[in-house]
């Protein structure tokens, strides 16, 4: 099927915008799952400058999953220590011996959601970025984009599966790994929570809340 116009309009954005992150294959490269998933889980509940040091630090002790692996608890918990919420660094370690058991990552959502430490968020961005499968990833940036994008009025977080299934449709089969991470610039930098930068976004035309004058008033909550 054609890409939806929309996914069209926003990749031709990201190819032009795209922000160089440590993590991301270049245009043309082979993404790696490891880095992929070691960024991932890293970036759940951490920003970007934080964990930027961080994910370095990892590569250079832990070239590898095999490495990661293979090395003692403690080495992993103090590479991790100071990015806190330390479950993450144990499901770390814990994934990491699943994988390396196994010899390779999985490569399919129902694989990834397997994982320890792996929710529907790192298993679908993981799938799409690294290994090219059409699934949405969606974090709390998509379902802002997304609920101005349509103007989507149930609150949260009753809204998520809403989210997701109009996230679903606009995933294009040719790059869900770029339009998962366009997503993302988009919310980080354009269609932020306050003051969203409307006149340099991609979906201007096509945002519904943006028509009304309303952006800055979704998400809806009950609470503001
Ligand atoms: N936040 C979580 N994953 C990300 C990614 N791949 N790029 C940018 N921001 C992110």
């Amino acid at each position: 099927p054609l890409p939806a116009p929309e996914a069209t309009e926003l990749l031709a954005w990201y190819d032009r915008h795209r922000r160089v992150l440590p993590w991301r294959a270049l245009p043309g490269e082979a993404p790696d799952p490891y880095r992929i998933w070691l960024s991932e889980v890293m970036l759940q509940q951490t920003t970007i400058a934080a964990v930027k040091p961080y994910f370095h630090k990892f590569l250079e002790r832990f070239p590898s999953v095999d490495a990661l692996a293979a090395a003692p608890d403690e080495a992993v918990m103090s590479a991790w220590a100071g990015l806190g919420y330390y479950s993450r660094a144990r499901n770390l370690h814990a994934c990491a011996k699943a994988v390396a058991a196994a010899g390779a990552f999985p490569d399919t959502l129902v694989g990834l959601r397997k994982l320890p430490g792996v929710g529907a968020y790192t298993a679908g961005a993981i799938a799409a970025i690294a290994f090219g499968r059409p699934e949405a990833a969606v974090d709390g940036n998509v379902e802002r984009v997304m609920t101005r994008l349509h103007a989507i009025e149930t609150l949260m977080p009753a809204a998520r599966a809403e989210v997701r299934v109009v996230t679903q449709a606009l995933v294009p089969d040719d790059r869900p790994g770029d339009f998962a991470q366009a997503v993302m610039d988009l919310g980080a930098t354009i269609c932020t929570p306050k003051r969203p930068a409307c006149a340099l976004c991609p979906w201007m035309a096509p945002c519904r809340a943006r028509a009304a004058g309303t952006q800055e008033t979704f998400p809806r909550k009950l609470k503001a």
